[in-house]
């Protein structure tokens, strides 16, 4: 049964009219140099209570060590336990049900395959506002279909190097990195690191030199079509390529936008989130008259969805009813498990794959591979 609005029904207007003016079809084309430039000041501060679920029966990881697969969980007497407790392992607990979500999350076995698409898919996951989990669902979705059968490339388009840091790959200064194949013309496949413990995945990083390229990349010939080359000459077979953006509709999210054929937006299942998504689908509508016939939004992502808000079940609500079948089924609660997983340099697949967080991340990506599959060959 749908809520009542928290703040009533003018908040509920307020949100139809947004997501209405965004799909206006008076676009015009000298919007573009304005929306950029304004776009790319755009930015928000992005802080939550981070009260998500705290589950763990099988920490994966442990913090920064090797994933553990529940048969190598070693510290339950089977004896004793059997006589005097429940199992742990007894698929009516809610520790086995972790267990066996890890196992599938993890794939030690490589049994469970994501189906590869007919042809390669470039994604743009962006959204100009900040903080709304781009860098998370980036980093998450390649983990996810690279551990089901997947070959998958993170170009970390962000200064703010979070991709690479979420990835485990080194990205301090000096490093070879996206911004040489941006601006110096360096080949992506040289630039590119393999993730540790991953083996069907690499990533593009970031470094603090792409800090400056936004500036410089205006004064270079081509200058939107920069990255659609570099990816266009990488020599390596490849299913997926996920393009972190910057919290901005600069130069460097044109160059995504030119690059992908898709985008996938983040949308944090809070009102704010919706206000800047107008803006969002102007840009990507004046890109794609203008630049990148080939380009749609092709998902939408809700993120950091907290089930004890109403506010987040009407966003979820509006958004499915104004997106359709664009918005993944799958929603990504909010969990303090996928907050912490970067900090040891993880996706939270490898933190904690028995988590509420690891499990949605991998159901979405089960649905970008299933749409992916039905996709015609160009
Ligand atoms: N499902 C989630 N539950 C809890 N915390 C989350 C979740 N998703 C993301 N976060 C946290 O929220 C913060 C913002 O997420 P993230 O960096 O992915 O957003 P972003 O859109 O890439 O931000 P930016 O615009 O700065 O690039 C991070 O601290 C991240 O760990
Ligand atoms: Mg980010």
């Amino acid at each position: 049964m749908r809520e009542k609005w928290d703040e009533g029904e003018v908040s509920r207007e307020r949100i139809r009219e947004v997501l209405d003016s965004a799909t206006r079809p008076d676009l015009r084309a000298e919007h573009l140099d304005d929306d950029l430039t304004h776009g790319a000041e755009m930015r928000s501060d992005h802080t939550w209570d981070a009260q998500g679920t705290v589950s763990r029966a099988i920490t994966a990881a442990g913090h920064g060590g090797e994933p553990q697969f529940p048969h190598q969980q070693p510290n339950v007497s089977r004896e004793t336990s059997q006589d005097e407790w429940p199992s742990p392992w007894d698929d009516d607990l809610p520790l086995a049900r972790e267990a066996q979500r890890a196992v599938k999350v993890l794939n030690p076995g490589g049994d469970v395959s994501m189906p590869r698409p007919t042809r390669r898919r470039v994604l743009g996951i962006a959204n100009q506002k900040g903080g709304v989990g781009k860098t998370t669902s980036a980093v998450n979705l390649a983990v996810a279909l690279a551990l089901h059968g997947n070959r998958v490339m993170v170009i970390d388009l962000d200064p703010q190097g979070n991709a690479s840091t979420g990835l485990g790959v080194e990205h301090g200064s000096g490093t070879p990195s996206i911004y040489e194949a941006l601006i110096e013309g360096v080949p992506i496949a040289e630039v590119t690191q393999q993730v540790e413990g991953i083996p069907n995945l690499v990533c593009a990083p970031a470094t603090i030199d792409l800090a400056g390229a936004e500036v410089e990349l205006v004064s270079v010939v081509a200058r939107e079509n920069r990255l659609q080359r570099a990816i266009a000459a990488y020599p390596h077979p490849i299913d997926y390529i996920f393009i972190d953006c910057p919290p901005s509709l600069g130069l460097l999210t044109v160059n995504a936008m030119v690059a992908a054929e898709e985008v996938l937006i983040p949308i944090q299942c809070e009102y704010y989130a919706l206000e800047g998504l107008g803006q969002l689908l102007r840009n990507i509508e004046l890109v794609k008259v203008h630049l990148n016939p080939r380009l749609n939004v092709s998902t939408i992502l809700l993120t950091m969805y907290d089930k004890r808000t109403k506010l987040a079940d009407q966003v979820e609500q509006e958004v499915r009813g104004h997106f359709g079948d664009t918005v993944l089924k799958a929603v990504v609660p909010r969990s303090v498990r996928v907050s912490e997983a970067p900090g040891y340099g993880q996706s939270v697949m490898t933190y904690d794959p028995g988590s509420r967080g690891a499990t949605s991340y991998f159901e979405a990506a089960e649905e970008i591979a299933m749409r992916g599959a039905r996709m015609g060959a160009a």
